[in-house]
């Protein structure tokens, strides 16, 4: 069973919609729980940038390729709806920032200047707070790396996306190797220890050899952080018209399998140790912001299409909220202007809604949910109680890929190349225990 591997399109709180792995239905709503309201004062905050200057053949994210931008406007309105949502929420403290996108390193950088001094002048923002910019190696357009680290940025996230010249261009990156090269050692220069590369795998004409040997190459020039990423086809991509009309293919799936497990191995023999599905981190430099999504930390979107996780601050309110804003660039400025930000659905997340969301995030994460981690978003129900009389999790824990025990909650070393399969079966018992043997309010069972 080769467990299919999605991209982490959370890990900048800006979510493709429709393509969560694990889709969480955030619509159920109970009062009858109480959320911990201990997660409510502090929270990440993410910026999204949306425009970029070519469409990648793979990408439908949330992003535009203007004819022109106005970095006047867009940096009001950033700042407007950093303020407001600021104010609309609990938090008093911003943990960590992250202007993704989109290609945020088209912005200007006295923007990221303008949108930290507004998180500081409505909340604190932590002392050495991670600050993490994601940059296109394209040099068309971007702004000094050294400019948006004078702004306030301390780490770089480098979308390299393969170092080989014909991936890039079935990829239809506006870049070569080359600039990817320069781009990384000028991140590393300005901060050595903070730069992460993105890198994709299971590109159409890649074979495990060609993978481990680009792999070997990105190793050598890499800095303590590295994101690989399978590359996922997507509907409405020229990538997948190109795939429908037979003009490339993608690798077969025990093709990417290999490709995936081999990465891990190479990796972990350079030093790297993997902390996520598509993370891996040496001398301890894991990207705090991305964790806090994975640890079900609440987070402040911004800009379009961003979404956020935050308690209201509304008198009495102790639910945490799904937020997300509108997706247009031209309407989500508009609304800002009219109304102080553009939050376009805002759903109260249930506390069912709530547990599924701990669980699908963290089991990307190899150290998986403890129990403590559990206990704080469910008092009440154990990861025990809600588990362990299932047949099919026995299944998974003796097939070795799943284990439950006075830890907590993970996959094994092969579970998690297998998570979008063993994630389905953990959500179904959740779903069932809670409307068929979750304890009366007030109960505890033993
Ligand atoms: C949307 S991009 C934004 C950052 C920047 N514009 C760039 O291209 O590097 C963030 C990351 O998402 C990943 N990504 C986007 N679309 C993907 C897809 N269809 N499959 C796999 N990864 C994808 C890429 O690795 C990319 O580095
Ligand atoms: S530059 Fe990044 S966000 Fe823009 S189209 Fe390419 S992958 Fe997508």
């Amino acid at each position: 069973m080769a467990g299919r591997l999605r991209p982490l399109f959370w890990r900048s709180g800006l979510m493709c919609p429709g393509k969560q792995a694990g889709e969480i239905n955030v619509h159920r709503v109970d009062r009858s729980q109480e959320q911990n309201p201990q997660h409510s004062e502090q929270a990440s905050l993410y910026i999204h940038w949306p425009y970029c200057l070519k469409r990648c053949s793979y990408c439908n994210f949330n992003k535009y390729i203007p004819r022109s931008v106005d970095d006047d406007v867009m940096t009001e309105c950033l700042q407007q709806e950093t303020r407001t949502l600021l104010q609309l929420s609990q938090v008093s403290q911003i943990s960590s920032v992250f202007f993704g996108g989109g290609t945020p390193s088209l912005a200007r950088a006295s923007t990221v200047a303008a949108v930290l001094e507004t998180v500081s002048a409505h909340a604190r923002l932590r002392e050495h707070a991670e600050v993490t910019l994601e940059v296109n190696p394209a040099p068309a357009g971007r702004t000094a790396l050294r400019d948006f680290v004078s702004a306030g940025v301390n780490r770089f996230s480098v979308g390299v996306q393969s170092l080989n010249e014909a991936s890039l261009r079935v990829l239809g990156r506006d870049h070569d190797p080359q600039q990817a090269l320069q781009t990384l050692a000028e991140a590393r220069t300005l901060c050595p220890g903070r730069v992460s590369v993105d890198v994709m795998f299971g590109i159409p004409g890649q074979s495990v050899a060609s993978w481990e040997s680009e792999l070997e190459e990105v190793l050598r020039v890499c800095d303590d952080h590295v994101s690989l990423y399978q590359l996922t086809l997507e509907r409405g991509t020229h990538l997948y018209k190109q795939v429908q009309q037979g003009e490339v293919s993608m690798p077969a799936d025990d093709v990417t399998a290999s490709m995936y497990r081999s990465a891990r191995n190479v990796l972990e023999q350079a030093g790297f140790l993997q902390y996520e599905v598509s993370n891996f981190a040496r001398h301890n430099a894991v990207s705090t912001h991305n964790l806090g999504y994975w640890r079900a930390q609440p987070y402040i979107g911004v800009g379009p299409g961003a979404h956020g996780r935050f308690v209201p601050r509304a008198l009495g309110v102790v639910h945490r909220e799904a937020r997300t804003q509108t997706l247009e660039p031209d309407v989500w400025m508009r609304e800002v202007q009219q109304h102080g930000h553009a939050t376009r659905r805002r759903i109260q997340l249930s506390q069912l809604g709530l547990l599924e969301e701990v669980l699908v995030m963290g089991l990307r994460m190899t150290e998986g949910i403890s129990h403590q981690h559990w206990a704080a978003f469910s008092p009440e129900v154990s990861l025990h109680q809600v588990l362990e009389a299932s047949a099919d999790v026995q299944d998974l824990q003796q097939r070795g890929v799943l284990i439950l025990d006075d830890r907590g909650l993970r996959c094994s070393w092969e579970g998690l190349a297998l998570l979008d399969s063993i994630l389905p079966v953990l959500l179904l018992e959740l779903d069932t225990f809670f409307h068929t043997r979750r304890p009366a309010d007030g109960q505890t069972e033993r």
